[in-house]
């Protein structure tokens, strides 16, 4: 293991204002996606949707690492150029999502398991060897009557730590995720609540699997209300009870965290990750980043809609939230982004739906 070459590249994955865009959406899961608009779904259909997102012009800007599934990894633009070579070109790394997916736990009604560990090692030196440089790997907890149980979050803890050593140990840098669903009627409190303790959980995995700490980037939720909690708090008070949430949990020697996105929409999140960034910048040990999936894809894959005609204003729409998103790292962002393109010209669409500060 190569430490110093893990430590840079996690240090460069969140460097510069810039964040990771998640474009591994699992084939089940990208062609729910294209059902939802009519697109086909087909292998050619997913291609040509990673090569839009792959050629936007000036992506490289606001992104600096693009996660992979195993499908995209092996594919090539129209012109027979590799997508990780492309990407790499763009200036952004290249990473690849090698769990295989969350699975019923057994003994725990409705809680899952992240499966993937058999065959990993194996799987990882072939993914370095493609030109991959960190991986991923999501594990998810269900929030509801009696769960989390102990039980899932320990096993869930478990194989993050197990996949983050075979990572190092290939010289990928792990972006470990554990996400505590957004589905549900709980409250702030409560997600809260089981974030820290689930992290408590994770790192505690981490440290006695003997990670190195400095060579990964950690992918949590933010602390939200349940979509369907009737007290949905206002994006100033989520990010004290995020920032403070991870200040208890996460160690200082973890060079950045990376939200993922989890379904909110693209202008909340953007507007979220700002105000921590704007209150808390002199206080984080680490740098507070993204590594959106749908908060940057949504637009551009609604606008795209399967036709080629549509390519240039779906690039058009990523490019935009990508560089949201880097205003929101920086603390600039504000709702008055959301009505200009990237080239100052009127976009189409509606006006952004935040929620206003209380104070
Ligand atoms: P979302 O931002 O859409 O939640 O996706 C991020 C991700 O990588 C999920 O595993």
């Amino acid at each position: 293991m190569n430490s110093q070459a893990l430590i840079d590249t996690a240090k460069t994955m969140v460097a510069d204002g810039k964040g990771l865009l998640a474009m591994d959406e699992s084939t089940p899961t990208c062609d729910k996606r294209f059902a939802k608009w009519g697109i086909p779904q087909t292998v050619e259909a997913r291609r040509a949707y990673r090569e839009l997102i792959v050629t936007t012009p000036g992506l490289g800007e606001s992104i600096s690492g693009a996660i992979l599934y195993d499908e995209t990894i092996r594919q090539k633009k129209k012109d027979g150029t590799p997508f990780i070579e492309a990407i790499t070109e763009a200036g952004i790394i290249p990473g690849i999502k090698v769990d295989t997916g969350a699975k019923d736990l057994a003994g725990h009604t409705g809680e899952k398991i992240t499966e993937g560990l058999d065959g990993l090692r194996d799987r990882l030196a072939e993914y370095s060897q493609m030109g991959a440089r960190f991986a991923k790997w999501r594990a998810v907890i269900a929030v509801g009557n009696g769960i989390p149980s102990r039980g899932c979050i320990e096993a869930n803890a478990n194989a993050l730590a197990r996949y983050a050593a075979l990572c190092q140990e290939e010289g990928l840098v792990p972006a470990v995720e554990p996400e505590v669903l957004m589905e549900g009627e709980h409250s702030l409190a409560r997600c809260y609540e089981i974030t820290e303790d689930v992290l408590r959980t994770v790192f505690n995995h981490l440290y006695s699997q003997g990670v190195m700490l400095e060579g990964l980037i950690l992918k949590p939720n933010m602390v939200l209300p349940g979509l369907a909690c009737s007290k949905q708090e206002t994006v100033d008070e989520v990010a004290d009870a995020t920032v403070k949430c991870l200040l208890r949990a996460v160690p200082a020697a973890v060079p950045g965290i990376a939200f993922l996105s989890g379904g909110q929409s693209g202008e909340l999140a953007s507007a979220r990750l700002n105000a921590m960034n704007v209150r808390f910048k002199s206080q984080m040990p680490w740098a507070l980043a993204f590594s959106f999936g749908r908060a940057i894809q949504q637009p551009a894959l609604e606008i795209w809609h399967g036709k080629e005609s549509n390519i240039l204003a779906a690039q058009q729409a990523l490019y935009h939230r990508a560089t949201c998103n880097r205003a929101a790292r920086r603390g600039t962002y504000n709702a008055a982004m959301e009505t200009e393109v990237s080239d100052g010209a009127p976009r189409a669409g509606s006006p952004v739906k935040v929620l206003v500060s209380a104070q």
